[in-house]
This record gives structure tokens, C-alpha cells and sequence, in this order.
């Protein structure tokens, strides 16, 4: 008797093993096991006239419990192939992931890397946290002079070194001249130093933490002339072939002479409008080497002269022509829809 139940389990078994979607199974799981599905009516069929219902149970059980199984086992493996369930268009074009960029600043940093690499500079970087004497003290900036005033200083608070003074946050990169007068001992010198810098000052022009970039060239007959020549094929070759430069007195305790560089302004081609000062914009500084400074880098200033510049980088990028930006704090905002432009 029990057999009519074990063929109905087969059936049912056998079904499952060919069934080839979701929906399939379906349709099979409320044919053989669902309340009113065959293999109950059997069962209760059976259970009227079989004598050991005991027995009958059991088989009845294991059926149930042996096509449930093989039911759900299968479930799973149809369920996992997408192909036996739905039509699915593999040359639909994927979702797009989005792509990151450099910083601007980063970007503006490869590229005058790349402009000096050209001629022969070898990109250095030295600390942002350094001492007094590279800082100031060996750039001729003797204690309490007042130059000192002009670079707005953070000093850290640890204890002094005998030999190189106080700690300080590096407010120009012109401490790795000295450092690198000591790394290369013997001329010739031609640095790219990039480095963040701090002073205590922020308005549309300047932020507490910014970059800049500084060249250092010492030669034998290094003069004037090459410092100019220089200035201008960066000019040329970061702003276009129409860039001009042009430099003018000033003073630094670290060079002499000393000059401002300004370049022509990109907007009005040095006609001057009104992001400039009469077609032109201070970039930053430059001179022949002080011999003094020479000295204090072990370098003989009989033999050797030199030239050295030192722009910001936040401002040398916003020159470029098209930007039009007249304030740098945005930089450092972290709002993606104002740097994702660049
Ligand atoms: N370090 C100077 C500054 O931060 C710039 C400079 C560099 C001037 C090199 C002369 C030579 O303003």
C-alpha cells in the first residue's frame, strides 16, 4: 500500500530533476505538496483503509520530507543561474563609475616640475617643520632683524637646538637652499624645491598653509642674465608663447640684488584690466645668491655664483589664462563642485 505513496514521491522527484525555471518548481511543489496537492490526498486515501497507520506515517514523512528538500536544493541552483530565470542583456552598457582627478595644486605642482625638468632641475623637497637657522638665521636674517616681521611665523613649541635655534613651521622654501648646498657639496646646483609653507595671514591672496615652488642654481658665471632667461621660459612655457615677465628692485636679506617678479596678465595680454595692476601680477621673488648664504652652505663665493626664486604656487595657478580666479581660500574649501572644474 505504502508503494502508491514511494511511486508518488518518484514522480514528483523526477519532475524536479527536470524542471528548468523557478516557475516550473512552483507549479510542481503545488501539485505534489501543497494542502490539497496529491501527495496529501493519498495519504488520507490511504489512511481509511491501511491497518498500520503508524507505518504509513512514517513513509508518508520521509516523501514529504525527501521531495521538500530536493525542491529548495534545486530552487537555489536555478535561482543562481539568471539565464533560466529572465532574459538578461549582457550588452547593455554598465553603469558608469566615477573618476577622481589630481588636485589643481597637484596638477599646477607636475607641471612646473615638468617645465624646470626640461632644463636640467632636479625636484627636491626639504621639511615644512625645520629649524630657525635654515629658515632665517643662514639666509642672512640675523636675530631681530626686521625682516623677520615680513614672514609671519608659527613657531612650535619645543625645546631649542644649540645649533640651529628654534623650531619653526617653514614659512618659505627657501630653507632648502642651504640644505641643498649641503646634500650636493660641490656645484653645480640647479633645485626645484616644492614644499608647503605657513605664515600667520589669510585673506583673497594668501591662506596659512600654501606652496611654493623655489629654484636654486649655482655655477661658475652664473649671472643675472640666467636668472631673467629662466624666469622667462617658465613664463612662456606655463602661461603660452605671449607671456612676459619682468623683474624689479627690491630686497631680500638672502639675495643681492633682489627683485619682485611679475608676469603679464593672461586676461588683457598686459593691457590691463581689472583682475591686474595696469596689465601685470606680483608672483614672487628672486635674486642673485648673497654670498653670504653661499657661505654658510660651504660654497666658495669666490668661485661660484648663483640665482634664486621663489614663487607661491596657488598664485602662479591662478594666472593661468581663462581661470579668472581672483581668490585662492577656495582651493582648501573641499567642495568638490568648485574643484571637480579644474
Ligand atoms: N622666499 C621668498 C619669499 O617667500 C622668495 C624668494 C626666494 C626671494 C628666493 C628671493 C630668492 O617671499
Amino acid at each position: 500500500m505504502d508503494q502508491n505513496l514511494t511511486n508518488l514521491k518518484n514522480e514528483a522527484l523526477a519532475m524536479i530533476m527536470e524542471a528548468e525555471t523557478t516557475d516550473e518548481l512552483e507549479q510542481i511543489r503545488v501539485r505534489y505538496l501543497s494542502k490539497k496537492g496529491k501527495l496529501n490526498n493519498v495519504f488520507a486515501e490511504l489512511m481509511e483503509t491501511v491497518e498500520d497507520k503508524k507505518q504509513l506515517g512514517q513513509v508518508f514523512n520521509q516523501a514529504k520530507q525527501t521531495l521538500e528538500d530536493t525542491l529548495e536544493d534545486k530552487l537555489g541552483k536555478l535561482s543562481a543561474r539568471p539565464d533560466r530565470q529572465e532574459w538578461f542583456d549582457v550588452t547593455q552598457p554598465g553603469l558608469d563609475i566615477p573618476l577622481g582627478h589630481l588636485h589643481p595644486i597637484s596638477q599646477a605642482i607636475e607641471e612646473i616640475t615638468q617645465i624646470f625638468k626640461g632644463i636640467g632641475f632636479t625636484r627636491v623637497r626639504y621639511p615644512e617643520v625645520d629649524w630657525d637657522w635654515y629658515v632665517f638665521e643662514a639666509l642672512n636674517f640675523i636675530k631681530g632683524h626686521p625682516a623677520r616681521d615680513d614672514w609671519e611665523t608659527y613657531w612650535i613649541d619645543y625645546p631649542p637646538s644649540p645649533k640651529y635655534g628654534e623650531m619653526v613651521l617653514s614659512t618659505h622654501t627657501s630653507n632648502g637652499q642651504v640644505r641643498e648646498m649641503e646634500r650636493v657639496k660641490k656645484p653645480p646646483i640647479r633645485m626645484l624645491n616644492i614644499a608647503k609653507c605657513y605664515r600667520r595671514q589669510q585673506d583673497v591672496t594668501h591662506v596659512n598653509m600654501f606652496h611654493q615652488f623655489e629654484g636654486l642654481v649655482i655655477d661658475k658665471g652664473i649671472n643675472i642674465q640666467n636668472l631673467k632667461g629662466t624666469i622667462d621660459y617658465f613664463a612662456k612655457n606655463y602661461y603660452g608663447p605671449k607671456a612676459k615677465s619682468r623683474i624689479r628692485p627690491y630686497n631680500f636679506p638672502f639675495t643681492e640684488p633682489s627683485f619682485e617678479v611679475d608676469f603679464t596678465c593672461t586676461n588683457c595680454d598686459g593691457k590691463g584690466c581689472k583682475f591686474c595692476k595696469a596689465g601685470w601680477h606680483e608672483v614672487g621673488g628672486a635674486g642673485m645668491v648673497h654670498p653670504d648664504v653661499l657661505k654658510a652652505g660651504n660654497i666658495d663665493s669666490k668661485e661660484y655664483t648663483g640665482f634664486a626664486f621663489g614663487w607661491g604656487i596657488e598664485r602662479t595657478y591662478t594666472l593661468k589664462p581663462g581661470l579668472k580666479l581672483d581668490d585662492i581660500r577656495p582651493f582648501y574649501d573641499n567642495q568638490l563642485k568648485f574643484l571637480e572644474q579644474f
